[in-house]
């Protein structure tokens, strides 16, 4: 079997980023009750944790909600600075990790020049690239029986002339971290192939938006690797997506780099006010974090007894491979008219006969096993 290529997209008119249909909408079309609908789609917590609800009666908030948030997110810097274990002015703030990454985008994406994507990955890359008028080199990973790793040697051949490389681990919609060092020996790489060309090392953003669930991170690497960005959110593992927090971390030169390119005052008094709580708070991941773990359990088994092929995951979510994209898109619909609603992947996507899901609360995650054992039960009758 040849490998599969390595192919550019074309900047001129850039990719958007496409959402699953909302709530109203597969309400309507499937005529399914707006109140049963559930989200497998979107990677999140099912439910906040419970000082939203504390702050929220309390009403007191880093500023008067008359004004914009402290422009230096003060409070929040320094409450994520202690929970990342890095110093105050090595992070940036912005509305949510997507933000960050259009941060970055627009400090190190110049018109006309590339960024590479071990491909399959979070779309948003290749959104932001794109944006930027800049071409997207889609590196293929490994496959599924390789853990869907990175191709180390095909990243650094293509990273000759790339300005940046988005890495993603665990990656979405893969739900697997790369393999132990294989970023770390990827970073001395490019530095020596920037060494033996006598130019700068491209810029390396690794996404950690699922770090959590692993309990693990790159960020110490930042020291060694000054063209290294680490990304983070408290919308995955702090059940917090709604408030739109996200931070880039990096050595103090690099944060000097990004910051004129965030916007002022992009999270609300009201995020920075119960972010800043969430990460000073130690209790809030465990239930989380345990909640998640074992419900992947049951929820992989089950769907593994239903006769679904069910990828081993480390995050929130899991890629489940239907054969076929026909196959795929049938499930999908059955799902939708039950009102759960999966992450699909168009036709021309490497991963389109598969279908991403959240790991949700137990009684969520009852239904979609009742679905799938409904569908296997009709398939052999
Ligand atoms: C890899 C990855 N990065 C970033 C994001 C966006 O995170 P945020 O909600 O912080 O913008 C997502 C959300 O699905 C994601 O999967």
């Amino acid at each position: 079997m040849s490998p599969t290529p390595v192919t550019f997209s074309s900047p001129t008119a850039p990719a958007s980023y496409s959402w699953e249909a909302t709530n109203e909408e597969v309400a309507a079309r499937y005529d399914v009750d707006l109140r049963t609908i559930v989200r497998f789609d979107l990677n999140t917590s099912p439910t906040p944790p419970a000082l939203v609800e504390r702050l929220l009666a309390a009403g007191e908030f880093d500023a008067p909600l008359s004004e914009y948030p402290p422009s230096d997110y003060r409070r929040l810097v320094a409450a994520a600075a202690a929970r990342y274990d890095v110093g105050t002015n090595e992070l940036l703030v912005g509305a949510g990790a997507d933000e960050i990454l259009d941060v970055i985008a627009k400090a190190f994406i110049a018109p006309g020049s590339r960024a590479i994507v071990p491909s399959p990955s979070y779309a948003m890359y290749r959104v932001c690239t794109e944006q930027r008028g800049a071409t997207v080199v889609a590196v293929p990973r490994r496959g599924a029986s390789q853990s869907w790793a990175l191709d180390l040697d095909a990243v650094r051949v293509a990273a000759r002339d790339a300005s940046v490389i988005w890495l993603c681990s665990p990656n979405n919609p893969t739900a697997l971290s790369e393999p132990d060092g294989l970023i770390d020996d990827l970073l001395a790489a490019l530095d020596a192939d920037a060494a033996d060309d006598g130019r700068p090392a491209p810029i390396v953003v690794l996404d950690e938006a699922y770090a959590e669930f692993v309990g693990t991170s790159l960020v110490r690497l930042r020291v060694r690797y000054p063209n290294l960005i680490v990304v983070r959110t408290i919308s995955k593992a702090y059940a917090l997506a709604g408030l739109r927090v996200g931070f880039a971390i990096g050595r103090p030169e690099m944060i000097a780099q990004l910051n004129p390119y965030r916007p002022p005052g992009s999270v609300s008094v009201v995020s920075v006010t119960i972010a800043t709580e969430a990460l000073l708070d130690d209790t809030i991941l465990d239930s989380n974090l345990e909640r998640v773990v074992r419900e992947r359990a049951r929820l992989t088994d089950a769907l593994r007894t239903a006769g679904w092929s069910v990828g081993a995951s480390v995050a929130n979510f899991v890629l489940v491979d239907l054969g076929s994209p026909q196959r795929a898109s049938t499930v999908a619909e059955a799902l939708l008219t039950r009102g759960l609603v999966p992450r699909t992947f168009g036709s021309g996507h490497p991963l389109a006969q598969h279908l991403r899901l959240t790991v949700r609360d137990p009684h969520e995650n009852d239904r979609l096993i009742e679905a799938a054992q409904d569908l296997a039960k009709e398939a052999s009758a």
